[in-house]
This record gives C-alpha cells, sequence and structure tokens, in this order.
C-alpha cells in the first residue's frame, strides 16, 4: 500500500481512476476508510451498481474484520446520510445503558470512581447497536439484500487477510490487555500462541459464524438465537449486565440532524446522542464573524480565536448535553447564531480567557479509537459513517464462540459528576448513567453541501477530539482555501474546555504562534502524537476525490 499523500496530486488532474492509495479520485463514486480492504469491499460494491448507502454499510461490516480494534459488531455508531432526492437523515445506533445499569455502578463505597471498571470490564459494554443499524439503514435507503453487503466481510473473516503491519503491531501491543480473556487471547494470536506479524494470514471462524447469523437471520441472527446467548453467557461469566431482554429491545433511531450554516455553506451533522454536531456548528457560528481565512492557518491569532470558541463550546456540552430521550437539551439554543454571538461576546482577540480550575484530570494515553467512513455516489448519495467500540478494542473482551469484541462505551456516561473519563471529559445530570439511555458521544459524521449539493463529507475518531478535527477540516477547506487532501493532512491542535490544555500535533504550531499564544495567557501548551483520523470524499467539479487521513495506514478508492 502505497500511503504517501500527495497533496499536489489530489490538486491536478489525475489520469487513473482507481487507485488504493491514500487518496483517489472517481466520477462513479469514491469510498476513504480506515481499511484498505474495507474500501475495497465498498468501491466494489458501487462499482456493481450498489449505492453509497449500500456501500457505507457494507465497509461498516468489513471493518468489523479488517480494522477490529474499531470496526464492530459489538458497538455503535452514527449515520448521517444524504440521499439522491435531497432528503439528510441520521441514524443513531449508539449503545444503550442495560436494563440493571445504575447511576452509581462505577463508584466503591466511598463515592469514589473506580479505576478501570467502566473501561476494562463487563460493566463497561453498553448494548450494542451496530447490526441493527446498518441493517435498518440498508432496509431503508439501500438497495442490496443483507446477504450481499455481508458477504465480503463474511469471506474476509473465513477465508482470512494478510495482516497489514499495523494491525499485527497492535495485536502484539494490546496482549497484556488481552490476556485475562481465553477468547480474546486466541483471537489476537496465532494458534501456538506466538504473537501474529505482518503477512499472516488471519482468520476470524467465529465472527464469520457470526456474520452468516446475520446474513441469514437479518437483526434477529445478532440480537436473539444463538448470538445473543453467547454474549448473555460471556455477562453471567464475567459479571456484566446486558440480559436478552435489552438484546431484543435494542432498537436504532432515525434522529433529526443538526443543521447550521457557515459562510453560505450548509453544514448537517449528528445531533444528541451525540454532541458532535452541535459543537461543530455552534464552534463555526462563533468563528464565522471573524475573518478566519485573512489571518491566515497556523497563525496565533486563529488558533487564539479557535480556542476560545471550544473552550466556550466544550463547557456547554459538559452542561448541557445528553441523550434527548432522557434530558431535556437546549439544542435549538446551543446551535443557534444569535448564542453564539452571546456566548463570544467576551472574547479577547489578545488574551486568553481561563478555564474553571476545577475538576482536571489527564488523558489516558490509550489510543482512542473509532473510525469513520465517508462515501459518495454519482446519484448524488453522501454518507458520512462514524463507529466505534469506545477505546481500542473495546473492553477487550471476545465474546467466546461468536468472535467480535465487546465495547466500554459506559465509559461515556458521566460515571461521577465534574469527574473526567478517559477523554478528560467532564459532565453532570445531562450525561448520568440511567437505564436503556444512550452515553454521549462526540462522533461527528458530517455533510457540507453547497446550493443544496454535498460537496464534502467527513468525520474522524478521536474521542473529544472528533469535534474539533472535524471542524479544521472544513475550515480549512472554506477558510483557508484547501483541497482536501491539504486539508486533512495538515496538523491539528484540539483544546476541550477541561483540562485548560492545548494540544497540537508537530508542526500544526509554529514557533512564533506558541510565543504569541503564551504571552496571551494561553496555558498548558503540549505538543501530542496524531489527532484524529479524517477519512473524507470531496467533490470537485464531477469528480469525487477521496483521502484517507495520512496518519494512519487507511485506504482510498474510486472508480
Ligand atoms: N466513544 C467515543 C465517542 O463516542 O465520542
Amino acid at each position: 500500500m502505497n500511503k504517501t499523500l500527495s497533496i499536489v496530486a489530489v490538486a491536478t488532474a489525475c489520469a487513473a481512476l482507481t487507485s488504493w492509495a491514500g487518496e483517489a479520485r472517481g466520477k462513479g463514486g469514491a469510498v476513504a476508510s480506515r481499511s484498505p480492504l474495507a474500501t475495497e469491499v465498498g468501491v466494489d460494491v458501487l462499482r456493481r451498481g450498489g449505492n453509497a448507502v449500500d456501500a457505507a454499510v457494507a465497509v461498516g461490516f468489513a471493518l468489523a474484520v479488517t480494522h477490529p480494534s474499531a470496526g464492530n459488531l459489538g458497538g455503535g455508531g452514527f449515520m448521517v446520510i444524504r440521499l439522491a432526492n435531497g432528503d439528510i437523515v441520521a441514524n443513531d445506533h449508539r449503545e444503550k445503558a442495560p436494563a440493571q445499569a445504575h447511576r452509581d455502578m462505577f463508584l466503591d463505597g466511598e463515592g469514589n470512581v473506580v479505576p478501570g471498571r467502566s473501561t476494562a470490564s463487563h460493566l463497561a459494554a453498553g448494548v450494542p447497536g451496530t447490526v441493527d443499524g446498518l441493517l435498518t439503514v440498508l432496509a431503508r435507503h439501500g438497495t442490496l439484500s443483507p446477504r450481499e453487503v455481508i458477504e465480503p466481510a463474511l469471506r474476509l473473516a473465513k477465508e482470512g487477510f494478510a495482516l497489514p503491519a499495523d494491525i499485527a503491531a497492535q495485536f502484539a501491543g494490546y496482549r497484556d490487555a488481552f490476556a485475562p480473556y481465553p477468547a480474546s487471547r486466541a483471537k489476537f494470536a496465532r494458534p501456538d500462541g506466538s504473537a501474529y506479524v505482518a503477512g499472516d494470514l488471519f482468520r476470524q471462524p467465529d465472527l464469520a459464524a457470526t456474520l452468516e447469523r446475520i446474513a441469514e437471520h437479518g437483526r434477529d441472527g445478532f440480537y436473539t438465537g444463538r448470538t445473543a446467548d453467547l454474549l448473555v453467557a460471556e455477562m453471567a461469566r464475567g459479571g456484566g449486565l446486558i440480559s436478552h431482554t435489552d438484546l431484543e429491545d435494542y432498537r436504532s433511531v432515525w434522529r433529526e440532524p443538526v443543521h447550521g450554516t457557515y459562510r453560505g455553506y450548509d453544514v448537517v451533522s449528528m445531533p444528541p446522542p451525540s454532541s458532535g454536531g452541535a459543537l461543530v456548528v455552534q464552534i463555526l457560528n462563533m468563528l464565522e464573524r471573524h475573518d478566519v481565512g485573512s489571518m491566515g492557518h497556523g497563525s496565533a491569532a486563529v488558533a487564539h480565536l479557535m480556542i476560545e470558541a471550544e473552550r466556550r463550546a466544550y463547557a456547554d456540552r459538559a452542561e448541557h448535553l445528553g441523550d434527548t430521550d432522557f434530558y431535556d437539551v437546549p439544542l435549538a439554543m446551543l446551535v443557534a447564531k444569535n448564542y453564539a454571538r452571546h456566548r463570544f461576546a467576551d472574547f479577547d482577540p489578545h488574551v486568553a480567557s481561563k478555564s474553571a480550575d476545577v475538576g482536571a484530570g489527564d488523558w489516558l494515553e490509550e489510543s482512542p479509537e473509532t473510525t469513520h467512513v465517508s462515501v459518495m455516489d454519482a446519484a448524488g448519495n453522501a454518507v458520512a459513517y462514524t463507529t466505534t467500540l469506545n477505546l481500542g478494542y473495546g473492553a477487550k473482551i471476545v465474546v467466546p464462540g461468536a468472535g467480535f469484541l465487546l465495547n466500554n462505551e459506559m465509559d461515556d456516561f458521566s460515571s461521577k459528576p465534574n469527574t473526567p473519563n478517559s477523554f478528560g471529559l467532564i459532565g453532570g445530570e445531562a450525561n448520568a448513567i440511567e437505564p436503556g439511555k444512550r452515553m454521549l458521544s462526540s462522533m461527528s459524521p458530517t455533510l457540507v453541501l453547497q446550493d443544496g449539493e454535498p460537496v464534502l463529507v467527513t468525520g474522524s475518531p478521536g474521542g473529544s477530539t472528533i469535534i474539533t478535527t472535524v471542524l479544521q477540516v472544513i475550515v480549512n477547506v472554506v477558510d483557508h482555501g484547501m483541497n482536501v487532501g491539504q486539508a486533512v493532512a495538515a496538523p491539528r491542535f484540539h483544546h476541550q474546555w477541561l483540562p485548560d490544555r492545548i494540544r497540537y500535533e508537530p508542526g500544526a504550531m509554529p514557533t512564533q504562534t506558541l510565543a504569541t499564544l503564551r504571552s496571551m495567557g494561553h496555558v498548558g501548551l503540549q505538543q501530542t502524537g496524531s489527532i484524529g483520523d479524517a477519512n473524507s470524499v470531496m467533490r470537485v467539479g464531477g469528480v469525487f476525490v477521496a483521502v484517507s487521513d495520512p496518519r494512519n495506514a487507511g485506504g482510498a478508492g474510486g472508480f
């Protein structure tokens, strides 16, 4: 896989319409995902006449096989879809708290959060939503049968594929985390127990059997029958809460997407239980009154402006955002232009404000895994799909006999008011644990439209940094005039109110910018590893340009 992202090549005409490198273009459609094999599955579906929804669903199932740290059957996700007829819909298949969940389930007798209980235990798992979501979306807006979109994933699981170096290295890196769970140990090591290396054939027979049951029986192949029995038996073995009733009752939900505008573009993204759409729109609203383009990418002025907007928006997230089925989220207020004006009225272009000096915790060093897929087709369908197990490999627990990983999404709830979760995010009542409630997310599958036509599909993994990653891709395109390759590749920074800290990738903050930000009073400037993985597709005239984020070895394809 040639993964060098050539910005120049994106900007210039490209003769070959098919490619599996980090960028690709095509007139028939295009796909960008974290996995070259999954991208290939999606492009094949498009090539055979499927629409972007068929392709996104097929990629979703394939990612469960080829990108196991985040692709999943045992997790959840959000899909924002612009249909060829102009309608825009959003499917929420976020995990839910099991019926037996309760507010203090991650606290000890003294009321303190028990380290690891919400991330590395059977209690960490929410009721999975992915299978219901993908099949529901397919039934309503796809053209192919469940078997047709699942078959490529099934084949990859049954026949195996050559392990890419980065995935083999992940398996070795997570060895200790998998160790307590026999099915996890068995799945992610060679049959003799030694570590997989790049190029080894990776076969997943138990996962193939689960996919076969889903292909044969639809959602019943997962939420009832043998798959459900295996999952519930594992819950009993490990003290988890998910019951047969939780599984049978799980349904994905169609939600009204969040809609904003930015300098004449429409921005459409995921509503609660994600905070992503609301925050992307809210921050863009705060930026809109400032001439970001002429301030210049990488300048202290732009960084300061964006950080101050992010500080205020993430503070609102902690206070106001949660599952709207359980909590009265003031969504219309948060995304209104006049609210942004009011909220940003105290912005000082020369002086940093201070985040409240409470409750700040460190980010976990664990990789914040989630994964994003972007698809567009020539008929005018566009799909932004973000899916997750939460942290890398979720709870690290493979369901014996079923071959899929349990998520650890319960950590996205606020286990205790003002106590940070794995992403350093805090929350309160709005995101407290309740039976059947969906935990707040930052996933931001997003469409940008011009004159009603989709021009950009984007999204990212990265926990709390998802929102600022998506924001920067949009700002890079709209304000800084970058093409999609440049917009995705450009180094990023992130602020989230608490901790009061600015994380930045190498290259994101020139020396002079850092010095100016410090002189304005910004604190906690911290260079970090990579932020986000914004696999994106942009339409330029009649050509779709797919870009897999150069930070990872993903795949872009078009035809
Ligand atoms: N699990 C990360 C998120 O949903 O934001």
